[in-house]
């Protein structure tokens, strides 16, 4: 099983290039989901099907073609066969504070759960045997992050909050009930959550595992969307995921002579070289723009020959280095996280009993430390070329 999983800013071509991608490897035999993880869908848009996803009350993969299959999360579908203990719950609590029915049972959708579903549903494909290849089209930068960064923040909030909060309430509830008119959540709540957990168990390591899950960053070559891409690069990177390809879509074709379009040229091409300079050894591909829209089977196989060389595997692992590691260094350790375009003022880092938590930026991740190494602090950091190195030693600081 491979997971291929394409992010970036927003209109850049993601789910375009996704879904040319899952074309390239149904066609030299891979079984293919492309499964969207953007709360916006438009995998089904992309091949051109209507609404043939929007009207159907399912989940399930669609096939589109031989060994293809697509799938965006039906969130009403969702709630109504996995939520609905944490939804009749936040209805209920929206209904007090006097929003009707409706209003109440769609802010019961909140932020993080339709992508928290497709990744159920990737946890559950990735255990199973019907595919091959996984290609995820997600949501723009700032919320794929929030994709990839759930599971160790629930794992986390599993462990230092849910039992106490549950046993807590357990006290209290007979309590509270009788004094506040908004009711605490019931057992069921808890077990809902506890189900849903259960379901995504492990995915994170499935995403960081390098020789399971790779990103492709698309792009496109203009400045501002370049910084984005570093962004997402950098955090990526320090949610543990190895991004193995860039992917520079929409570059202005040699066949377009107009002059109308010399800015957009010169300016195009320097920000490729940038590109390239910046994020090299990893492998930048590019895709000319078309005349067209990319939309339908056809013009989506046209997108993959620009992308593809004939018969070169799209799943196969090209870069693996994990973007941490642990050195041991004397009677200490070293620890290395790949960080480049990292500003000194944006890094955060501090130790937290069995974690090292590095920020940057809004960004924390919780770095879960080996056992030997629990009992050392931190003793020094800094940022060498692309990397933030930080030194852990004895106790005496
Ligand atoms: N190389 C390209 N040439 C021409 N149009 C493109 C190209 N790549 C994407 N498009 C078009 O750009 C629009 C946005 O692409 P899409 O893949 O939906 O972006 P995203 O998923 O990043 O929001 C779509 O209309 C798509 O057909
Ligand atoms: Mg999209």
């Amino acid at each position: 099983m491979r997971i291929l999983l394409f992010s970036g800013k927003g209109g850049v071509g993601k789910t375009s290039v996704a879904a040319a991608t899952g074309i390239h490897l149904a066609e030299m035999g891979k079984r293919t989901l492309v499964i969207s993880v953007d709360p916006a869908h438009s995998l089904a848009d992309s091949f051109d099907l209507g609404g043939a996803l929007f009207h159907a009350d399912t989940s399930e993969p669609l096939p589109v073609a031989e060994r293809l299959f697509i799938q965006e999360v039906n969130i009403n579908h969702e709630i109504k066969h996995y939520w609905n203990d944490i939804s009749a719950y936040l209805t209920a609590v929206l209904r007090t504070s006097g929003l009707s029915g409706v209003q109440a049972e769609e802010m019961a959708i909140f932020p993080g759960m339709e992508e928290l579903s497709a990744m159920m549903y990737v946890n559950q494909y990735r255990k199973g045997s019907e595919f091959d290849v996984m290609v995820l089209d997600c949501a723009p930068t700032a919320e794929s992050l929030r994709f990839v960064s759930l599971p160790t923040t629930l794992d986390w909030y599993m462990k230092h909050i849910f039992g106490f909060q549950r046993s807590l309430l357990k006290a209290v509830r007979p309590l509270a009930n009788r004094l506040t008119p908004v009711e605490l959540p019931p057992d069921s709540y808890f077990r809902n959550i506890q189900s849903l957990f259960e379901k995504i168990e492990g995915i994170d390591t499935v995403l960081q595992d390098a020789a399971l899950t790779s990103v492709r960053l698309v792009t496109n070559a203009e400045k501002m969307v370049l910084r984005e891409t570093q962004r997402a690069f950098v955090y990526f990177s320090l949610n543990g995921l190895v991004v193995d390809a860039i992917v520079v879509n929409r570059l202005l074709p040699d066949e377009v002579q107009d002059s109308f379009f010399d800015g957009w040229r010169q300016a195009q091409r320097e920000t490729l070289a940038e590109i390239e300079q910046y994020f090299a050894p990893v492998p930048v591909r590019k895709v000319p723009m078309f005349r067209d829209q990319v939309l339908g089977y056809e013009r989506l196989r046209r997108l993959a020959s620009a992308l593809y060389d004939d018969g070169e595997d799209p799943s196969a692992i090209s870069r693996s280095a994990p973007p941490f590691s642990f050195v041991r260094e004397g009677e200490g350790y070293r620890v290395e996280l790949d960080l480049p375009f990292t500003e000194k003022g944006e890094v955060g880092l501090f130790k937290k009993n069995d974690e090292l938590v590095v920020q940057v930026g809004t960004v924390r991740r919780h770095i879960g430390l080996p056992t030997t190494m629990t009992e050392l602090q931190p003793r020094k950091a800094r940022l060498s070329g692309r990397k933030l190195v930080v030194e852990l030693g004895g106790k005496q600081i």
